[in-house]
């Protein structure tokens, strides 16, 4: 029996993530929460022939203490997107509070849960949570992630239209680390599961890293003013966490390039500061999954100088983004 539940479940990306995860048949129980709307959008999902009970939760009478009773998984999609001219840090002010908020609804009522967390800027609300989550005196770094997989399913898409093949967008793998925003994402292409031509390189190469870095980017010019990604968000969400579930089961081998605070595995962790030269708390990197969360922090592996160049150019502002919102909540340390 599984306990899913969405905070934000109303919103661009929250319907269509509770969608999905409602179609999972690993999930028994989807609670949906959010300041609008969520009897309505549980009263329609609730009709779809699948498992999950699904109940909708606002925040009247302890909604948000209701909806995450016994719960396994949270994912947090709530917060305000972005318009064309906005940066993710532009977000902060208004979303840093309602993660601060909805963070501490876990730690008092869900404290085991795993926590996925997709409101923006991933590189400061994952923070946000882990700081509310050591004052609450129930912090496990390993239950808790900034979901970079959107990062990761661009990296796919994108590489499978350079070979000129969509339909083997599903089985290219590429790592993405780093952060996510900007400069922090950090594609390392060489190591792509399906080999790029040798000719792109220079600027075809640039072009393709940026498109990656800047793919949300991409969306938020073509919504133009209504919002950012949400159902490319949706799918890379829900695949985030049916690998989190399948792992929690027993499944083993799963790994997925996810945004932890590197003392969920500390030899690995340690390992990945000393790859990239920087005693950073978070990074994203390939983390293998499993009944716990993070099993083992892995390697970044083999990169080229041009990799380590955009690792090196994704440090500062990830440290930036880490401090800020680290120092959002005043936790003991
Ligand atoms: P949206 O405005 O469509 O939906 C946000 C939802 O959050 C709304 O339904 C709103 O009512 C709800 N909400 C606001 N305050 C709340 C609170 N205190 N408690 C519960 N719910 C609350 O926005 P969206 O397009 O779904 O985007 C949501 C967030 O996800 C944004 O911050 C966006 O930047 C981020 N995002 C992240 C990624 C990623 O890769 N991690 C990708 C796309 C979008
Ligand atoms: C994305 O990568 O699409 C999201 O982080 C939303 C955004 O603001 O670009």
């Amino acid at each position: 029996m599984v306990k899913a539940v969405v905070l934000g479940a109303a919103g661009g990306i929250g319907q269509p993530l509770s969608l999905l995860l409602k179609t999972n048949p690993l999930i028994s129980e989807l609670s949906l929460y959010d300041i609008v709307n969520t009897p309505g959008v549980a009263a329609d999902l609730s009709h779809i022939a699948t498992p999950a009970k699904v109940q909708g939760f606002l925040p009247a009478d302890d909604g948000l203490k209701k909806a995450l009773t016994g719960a396994d998984i949270v994912v947090i999609p709530a917060g305000v997107p972005r318009k064309p001219g906005m940066t993710r840090d532009d977000l902060f002010k208004i979303n840093a509070g309602i993660v601060r908020d909805l963070a501490t609804g876990i730690a008092t009522t869900a404290p085991k849960a795993f926590v996925l967390v997709i409101s923006n800027p991933v590189n400061s609300t994952v923070p946000i949570v882990a700081e509310v989550f050591k004052k609450n005196g129930v912090f496990d770094p390993k239950r808790i992630f900034g979901v970079t997989t959107l990062d990761v399913v661009r990296a796919s898409t994108f590489v499978s239209e350079i070979l000129g093949d969509l339909s083997l967008a599903p089985s290219i793998k590429v790592p993405v680390v780093g952060g996510h925003s900007g400069v922090t994402i950090v594609p390392l292409l060489s190591q792509s599961s399906h080999p790029l031509p040798t000719s792109l390189k220079g600027d075809a190469l640039d072009k393709l890293v940026n498109r990656i870095q800047f793919g949300g980017d991409e969306v938020v010019k073509a919504k133009d003013g209504a919002g950012s990604a949400t159902l490319s968000m949706a799918y890379a969400g829900a695949e985030f966490a049916e690998k989190l579930l399948r792992a929690a089961k027993g499944e083993k081998g799963i790994v997925a390039p996810t945004y932890v605070h590197l003392s969920a595995d500390k030899a690995g962790g340690d390992a990945i500061k000393k790859e990239i030269g920087k005693d950073l708390d978070y990074f994203s990197a390939p983390v293998e999954l499993g009944p716990e969360g993070v099993v083992k922090i892995n390697s970044l592996g083999k990169i080229n100088e041009y990799e380590q160049k955009l690792i090196q150019a994704a440090l500062p502002d990830l440290a930036t983004n880490i401090e800020k919102g680290a120092s959002f909540i005043d936790a003991p340390k």
